[in-house]
């Protein structure tokens, strides 16, 4: 399968359109910097990685216009408030700017352009070590369930597992982060089944997630978003595995509202609750998981449904009463302490300050989980 975000033949950034999925499958083009912060803003393209690239590329095209100094830090301030709570979008921005500053302008652009390709290169591969990582931590799972049942092999057994939101191969440039093990496992015919939150009010987990699983093979039931608690006590989910936005540096992370409470449910019935992310979503700036900025969306989300009819026409439809107030939080913050392990490209750590130390120091050495370079 081709990648998230590409370059086509005659140079244009192209992506997909993911508010018209799971019904169509619309490819637009990316040419001006406004096509890229509109495409972040209205969620045409959406999950934290994804969003970071396109704001890197962004960058590259505001300087094609003006690659002065004040240019550079417009560009720069107007991309990275498209959307404020996945760190990854600054972490981006930052990283093309650090790449084009110290250069002269009229090398920047082209500078800014290889550095966010280097960006999308860096999460393919970020995205296939957690997928490593990730399917061994649940390959072990999978064992103990089976040593539990007095099997010595784990055939016949199905690992489910409990996902919120889209932190698959779309929020992506390739893979996914939550969803990685899930393939990786899949691929290596590991029997395993997904149950997929729908994810209100914009509903990617109901969309995009069984969307993406469904067109990879991938078992998976879609559930409301408050099934999920009552599957856990029913002994019906292995482990939840999430994406994420940001993590603070005492471990606390920012994920898609309505993670949080998944967490509690996780923790109340034992069962594991791990989060997938890259390394670049740690903010070791970002003292607790309170601090960190939680976007407020329209109020049209919550009180309208989109969605097609059944003879494919779109419609969006009322469902909320005239008058009522709507407030629209679209992420939450997980605690540290209801976090079993982060899964990271440099390996699996605890959600606490020194977990993240060092997963940092290892991601600084860039070596991975075994220290092998
Ligand atoms: O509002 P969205 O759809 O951008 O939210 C996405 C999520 O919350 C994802 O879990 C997160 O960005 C991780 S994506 C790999």
């Amino acid at each position: 399968m081709s990648r998230t975000l590409w370059i086509d033949d005659d140079g244009t950034l192209r992506t997909l359109d993911q508010t018209a999925l799971p019904f169509e499958r619309r490819e637009f083009a990316l040419r001006t910097p406004d096509d890229c912060e509109r495409a972040i803003r209205t969620m045409q393209v959406r999950g934290a990685p994804l969003i970071g690239a396109v704001g890197a590329y962004g960058l590259a095209l505001a300087l094609r216009a003006d690659a002065s100094d004040a240019g550079l830090r417009r560009a720069h301030e107007r991309l990275a408030a498209a959307r404020p709570t996945a760190v990854n979008l600054r972490w981006a921005l930052d990283r093309g700017r650090e790449r084009v500053a110290p250069a002269d302008p009229a090398l920047r652009a082209q500078l800014a352009w290889d550095e966010a390709g280097r960006i999308c290169d860096d999460d393919v591969a970020c995205n296939a070590s957690i997928g490593e990582q990730g399917a061994r931590l649940l390959r072990a799972l999978a064992e103990r369930r089976a040593a539990l049942a007095g099997m010595t092999g784990t055939d016949g057994i199905t690992l489910n597992l409990l996902t919120h939101c889209n932190a698959g191969r779309i929020a992506t440039i390739d893979h996914g982060t939550a969803l990685a093990p899930v393939y990786r496992l899949h691929e290596e015919g590991v029997p395993v089944h997904v149950w997929v939150d729908e994810t209100r009010p914009r509903n990617q987990g109901a969309a995009l997630t069984a969307w993406e699983l469904g067109a990879r093979g991938v078992p998976h039931t879609v559930i409301t978003d408050n099934a999920g608690g009552l599957l856990m006590m029913q002994g019906r989910v292995d482990a939840v595995i999430v994406g994420c936005d940001r993590v603070a540096a005492n471990g606390d992370v920012a994920n898609k509202v309505g993670t949080y409470l998944k967490a509690l449910a996780a923790h109340d019935n034992g069962v594991p609750f791990y989060v997938a992310c890259p390394v670049s979503t740690i903010d070791a700036a970002m003292p607790d998981g309170v601090s960190i900025p939680i976007e407020e969306r329209a109020a049209r989300e919550v009180t309208h449904l989109e969605g097609r009819l059944d003879d494919g026409s779109p419609a969006s439809v009322r469902i909320v009463p005239e008058g009522s107030a709507v407030a629209n939080p679209a992420f939450d913050i997980t605690p540290a302490r209801l976090v079993t392990a982060l899964i990271t490209e440099h390996g699996v750590c605890e959600a606490s300050a020194s977990g993240l130390r060092a997963v940092l120091a290892c991601a600084a050495r860039r070596v991975g989980p075994a220290g092998a370079p």
